[in-house]
């Protein structure tokens, strides 16, 4: 398993994101938070400004849906051309049926859980979706502090499904990506840390680094 790289435009300037977007063109992809205002406190952009994105980024998306009703929502985000579709648990109604109804239109499922979300809520829909998405922050903004107890949650995950791809998002950095890495994950996000940084690429190539040796 290789180590993956998102950095999250939450932390990019809004205003030039396609230059953002270039600034990470050697990522692997990059990570588009969805927040409604509901499902957490902040807001931020909806289904045209992330179909916009897709069409100029230079590496695929991963959008991370923190919004209610995913059931209805997160469909739509598939079909607009974007890599992986990740909703939270705590939002769907049937997790299963959102997972067949995003992978039907071309993009693959994953399910988020929040920091208080026990980690065996989900085992049972593994088998449906291609990741798991272990927030390390409570969801809604960006440069937090990582929450490194919620690894346990990364470890067991690894120890029971070898295969699955482990995605961490929030406080993810230099100090705290081995950490991560070396639990199991092998899918990181990272704001602040990259988009903070004087040079985002080379902030992507660095923590790549970090995690592959952990890893
Ligand atoms: C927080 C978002 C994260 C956020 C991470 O709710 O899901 O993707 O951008 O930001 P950092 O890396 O700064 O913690
Ligand atoms: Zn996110």
């Amino acid at each position: 398993m290789q180590a993956k790289i998102n950095p999250s435009i939450l932390s990019a300037d809004f205003v030039n994101l396609e230059s953002d977007l270039e600034r990470i063109s050697n990522a692997d992809g990059v990570h588009v938070d969805v927040m409604d205002g509901h499902f957490v406190p902040n807001l931020t952009i909806g289904l045209p400004v992330v179909a916009r994105i897709a069409e100029v980024s230079p590496v695929p998306l991963d959008v991370h849906l923190m919004i209610e009703d995913a059931d209805r929502w997160a469909p739509k985000y598939a079909e607009i051309g974007v890599a992986s579709v990740t909703f939270h648990f705590e939002t769907a109604l049937n997790p299963i049926q959102v997972a067949r109804d995003i992978r039907k239109v071309g993009a693959k499922p994953a399910v988020a859980i929040k920091p208080g979300t026990l980690v065996q809520e989900i085992e049972k829909i593994v088998e449906f979706i291609d990741m798991v998405l272990v927030m390390t922050v409570e969801p809604g903004f960006g440069g937090q502090s990582f929450m490194e107890e919620q690894l346990q949650k990364v470890s067991y995950l690894r120890s029971n499904f070898p295969d699955l791809n482990i995605q961490v998002d929030g406080g993810i950095s230099k100090e705290t990506i081995a950490k991560a890495a070396g639990a199991g994950a092998n899918v990181f996000v990272a704001g602040s840390a990259v988009y903070g940084s004087e040079n985002p690429a080379l902030e992507v190539d660095l923590l790549r680094k970090l995690a592959s040796d952990a890893m």
